[in-house]
């Protein structure tokens, strides 16, 4: 059963998963018509508040507002009173008061989201917080797997890369297990983390872990994470762990090839292979604005009757 709001995915059963791709399908659909807008929600108000920088969520919450005809306020932190040292829950509380059908948010720090949540009264989607979660980019992970392969049970999908600070590689380690394939990782022993309680396997070499794997998905090298020497150099890096088309030979003939960007070129996959089939980053991205209309959807509006959100201290705040 769908929460108030969405933090992750190890929240949401197998049937809210299916859902939310099945409502995508149909919204698809409307982003392929000529005038791609219908009404469903106007009238209705969702603010983008974004704290860490972002090009695919960000703007793909926006068109996928605006095809459903709601008012989309993009939150800018640069500009806001934050610089005047406003609280970051101040500032989702003053927003709040604003009546706000769905507030998007996206910090570096795990937790924000959930924090907030717990404060406001209109719903929250968690647009990637830290490493903990980005549910919205493992749905449009599925529902691309889904529409490459017809189906998401019993296939092979390889996550390779920086797992230890990957918040995709965790909502779609809880995403791609609770639709019933079977998840590798593989990753430097130094950012491969204790993930066998997830239900995974685990690989310290690219070859086991995309050995006869249906999807492959390489992973961005998170430099603003890494602090410290995780490996030896970069060019170490791309030998080993970067994907090119000889590497993607150990997999199953037709495999795909995911990334959630931004690639790093030449880094996590060959350029070659980033830019061509198998590769299907661009669908990733055009199918991200269909599952955040579904997202849209189905969460915006549940917001919570005024009184039953917590009480904010007028100017106040703890953080
Ligand atoms: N995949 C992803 O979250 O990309 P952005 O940081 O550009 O939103």
């Amino acid at each position: 059963m769908i929460g108030r709001d969405l933090l992750g995915i190890e929240d949401l059963e197998r049937a809210d998963i299916e859902r939310i791709l099945d409502t995508a399908e149909r919204m698809r659909e409307i982003g392929e018509r000529e005038v791609k807008k219908v009404p469903t929600l106007r009238g209705r108000t969702v603010v983008n508040l974004f704290f860490e920088s972002s090009t695919r969520t960000r703007a793909s919450f926006e068109i996928a507002g605006k095809r459903l005809s709601a008012d989309v306020v993009n939150f800018s932190p640069s500009s806001s009173s934050l610089k005047k040292a406003e609280s970051i829950l101040d500032t989702a509380r003053t927003l709040d008061a604003m009546d706000p059908d769905a507030v998007i948010v996206r910090h570096a720090v795990a937790g924000v989201p959930k924090r907030i949540a717990d404060e406001l009264g209109a719903p929250v989607i968690n647009a990637g917080d830290g490493a903990h979660e980005h549910p919205t980019q493992a749905l449009l992970d599925l529902f691309t797997v889904r529409q490459e392969k017809g189906r998401i049970d019993g296939l092979s999908v390889a996550i390779v890369g920086d797992i230890l600070h990957s918040r995709v590689a965790r909502s779609n380690i809880y995403g791609f297990t609770k639709m019933g394939a079977e998840v590798r990782v593989a990753a430097p022993p130094t950012l491969l983390p204790a993930c066998e309680t997830l239900g995974v396997k685990a690989f310290t070499t690219l070859r086991e872990a995309i050995e006869g794997a249906d999807v492959v998905m390489a992973l961005r090298i998170q430099t603003e994470r890494l602090q410290g020497s995780y490996f030896p150099s970069v060019r170490e890096y791309s030998a080993t762990f970067g994907l090119d088309r000889v590497k993607l030979r150990y997999a199953k003939d037709g495999a795909i090839v995911m990334h959630p960007g931004p690639v790093n070129r030449g880094v996590e996959l060959s350029p070659d292979l980033a830019d061509h089939r198998p590769s299907v980053i661009l669908d990733q991205v055009r199918n991200g604005v269909a599952i955040r209309m579904a997202v849209l959807y189905l969460f915006a509006g549940r917001r919570r009757r005024p009184g039953l959100a917590a009480d904010a201290p007028a100017g106040g705040g703890a953080e």
